[in-house]
């Protein structure tokens, strides 16, 4: 049995099989309608979110399974102490697999240790976030052509948004990968990501100007401040605004930089960019359907 904790439980040549996967959910949704009836996947979100319970919902509903499960922590007996150990063998005896979203990071991991059935870690804390960085990887080879060979900005809250540290751990088992790395100081990426990236032997820099840089790039990663993450009100208000993405900024852009952002955004991009054709962030979430539906389909050995 497997699960998926970190973006790197997959190897590259996995992950490849999975975006073709997903790549052919797309083309063919006809084919892959009824292939999970009879299966079921609980959602056990104790954090907010809309794309991915809902992305996963509709994952599932699509394969002909069905979904149950919670959205909010204080509707589970979480809000009355139970443990997530205890919760997962609990709902490993009423679903066949589980996509969990939790605010303490590790907790996804303590998930898998003891469920009888696949978890997938939705979200764990500041830490990962690797159905996140599928969705980002499909988008990317599917709008690019490849995962290599390019220049990428990742813009924001470093420090906390835990989609950035993903994406960089995934991008580094790519070839010729250059990381422009656009935040505040106070909201650096976080020390042990730049280990990796130097370890990884990879090329990179941090600025903390966007209007600096946004000419060298093929993608940018913009991110909101993770207000959630912030210990004091007044430093998040001091670097909410830190960035604002506008037309005037992608006047400065290649005409074929992509622009993505895995939502919910905030100020961080200004409306006036949606219909720029380089920004593809809506897009982005139609692909986090695909792949999600994809990864269902590998975590439980359904045969395509
Ligand atoms: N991208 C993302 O995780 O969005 P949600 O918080 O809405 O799930």
């Amino acid at each position: 049995m497997r699960h998926l904790i970190s973006p790197l439980d997959f190897s590259v040549e996995e992950l490849d099989k999975l975006l073709e996967l997903a790549g052919d959910i797309e083309k063919n949704p006809e084919k892959y309608s009824e292939i999970c009836k009879g299966k079921k996947l609980a959602t056990l979100f104790y954090e907010p979110s809309t794309r991915t319970r809902l992305s996963f919902e509709a994952a599932m509903l699509n394969l002909g399974g069905q979904v149950l499960g919670f959205s909010e922590a204080t509707s589970s007996s979480a809000a009355k102490g139970e443990s997530v150990a205890d919760t997962i063998q609990v709902i490993s005896c009423y679903a066949d697999i589980c996509a969990m979203r939790h605010p303490k990071e590790g907790a996804a991991l303590v998930a898998s240790r003891n469920a009888r059935i696949p978890v997938i870690n939705a979200g764990d804390g500041g830490h990962q976030h690797p159905t996140q960085t599928l969705t980002d990887l499909l988008t990317v080879k599917s709008l690019k052509g490849e995962l290599g060979n390019m220049t990428i900005g990742l813009c924001g809250d470093l420090k906390f948004g835990r989609t950035v540290h993903s994406l960089i751990n995934s991008l580094l088992r790519y070839e010729n990968v250059k990381f422009l790395l656009i935040s505040p100081k106070e909201l650096r990426v976080p020390d042990y990501i730049i280990e990796n990236i130097e370890e990884a032997g990879a090329e990179y820099e941090e600025v903390t100007k966007l209007e600096d840089v946004i000419g060298e790039l093929d993608l940018l990663y913009m991110t909101r401040v993770q207000r959630e993450r912030f210990f004091n009100e007044e430093d998040y208000i001091r670097l909410k605004d830190s960035f604002i993405l506008d037309r005037a900024k992608m006047k400065l852009a290649k005409d074929d930089m992509l622009v993505l952002h895995p939502l919910p955004r905030v100020n961080e991009i200004s409306v006036e960019v949606d219909s720029d054709p380089r920004a593809v962030y809506f897009k982005q979430a139609q692909y986090g359907v695909y792949v999600r539906m994809a990864l269902i389909l590998t975590l439980l050995e359904v045969e395509v």
